[in-house]
């Protein structure tokens, strides 16, 4: 039978109460001195089997390990404030959207690892209910490209006409003339220097793509899918791959239930992001500079308004 709840052992309960303490559920309570559940279903977050100084609780999603091949998983625990922080920043600013790869094939277990630790992000309510799609070689890529440049070429065909704009605007908002004036031209450059020159604009010469869905039933499908996705851009980088998110592959896909089937996209999931992948072709001397950010701190507490 499989395993659905939490299962305590109480041979090797001490009765220290720190799973119940942190039980976001509040199924687990101290009785006669050891850990008892509820019997009411959590939604197996699995912290109470990882606080367990004795190894007394398991549950059903327990895994050691990821899994991971190409890379040596450690098992210890960094707890707050041990790691490293000036290489974990540095980490982050120096990820950069790589728009320039090697002809290099990257190898399929290392998209495989990094589909594993997209799935190490949080996720609402532990639903985990994002999907991966891993376009293995450039010839995928090139599918997959071509497909979305024919949605593109049909759009510009229909953005062109002002006829057809101003008829959109009328019954269905300025969805088509924003996109004549903020894309139109930019895209029917690229598709000219793809026709043309046979330069790829969109996936940049990527050599592998990885697709991230979420079941659109999940509380949170987009902050889940894209929250696996950081995850995946900062570990690719860290193993030596590029990587680009390709949000017009994801605005095609959206609108094209076609190329959905054509990737196995089921129906009751939604695309959120599509990464190009490969091995560099550049390398960066400076981190990534951004604009200021002046947060608003708002102190509630003593506010009069
Ligand atoms: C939601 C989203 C969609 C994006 N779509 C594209 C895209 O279609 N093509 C592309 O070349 N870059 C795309 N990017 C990359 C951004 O242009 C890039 O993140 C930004 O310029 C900052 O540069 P950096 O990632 O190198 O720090 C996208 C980024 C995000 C977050």
């Amino acid at each position: 039978m499989v395993q659905e709840q939490i299962i305590i052992d109480r041979q090797k309960c001490t009765g220290c109460g720190v799973c119940a303490a942190i039980c976001p559920y509040r199924v687990i309570s101290m009785k006669d001195g050891i850990a008892e559940h509820s019997g009411v279903a959590c939604f197996l977050c699995d912290h109470c089997r990882a606080v367990c100084p004795q190894e007394a609780i398991t549950t059903p999603l327990q895994s050691a390990t990821l899994g991971l091949v190409t890379i040596e998983e450690k098992s210890e625990v960094i707890g707050p404030g041990t790691s490293n922080v000036p290489a974990l920043v540095a980490l982050m600013r120096s990820r950069r959207s790589c728009r320039n790869y090697r002809d290099k094939t990257v190898p399929l277990a290392m998209l495989l690892d990094l589909v594993k630790i997209g799935t190490t992000a949080p996720s609402g309510t532990n639903s985990q209910g994002w999907n991966f799609v891993v376009l293995p070689s450039r010839e995928d890529v090139l599918v997959l490209g071509s497909m979305v440049s024919n949605y593109y070429r049909k759009l510009n065909r229909m953005a062109a006409n002002p006829l057809l704009r101003g008829l959109v605007k009328i019954f269905g908002g300025d969805s088509l003339g924003r996109y004549y004036r903020n894309y139109f031209a930019s895209v029917a450059e690229a598709l000219r220097q793809w026709d043309e020159q046979g330069m790829d604009r969109l996936f940049h010469g990527a050599t592998a793509t990885i697709l991230i869905t979420g079941r659109k039933t999940a509380s949170c499908p987009a902050e889940d899918a894209l929250l696996a996705t950081q995850n995946i851009l900062l570990a690719a980088h860290a193993m030596g791959l590029g990587c680009c998110l390709i949000g017009f592959a994801v605005e095609a896909m959206r609108r094209a239930g076609s190329m959905r089937q054509k990737v196995e996209i089921p129906d009751d999931e939604e695309i959120y992001s599509v990464i190009a992948l490969g091995f560099p072709a550049v390398a960066y001397y400076r981190h990534a500079s951004r604009k200021l950010v002046e947060p608003r701190i708002v102190r509630l507490a003593t506010s009069r308004r």
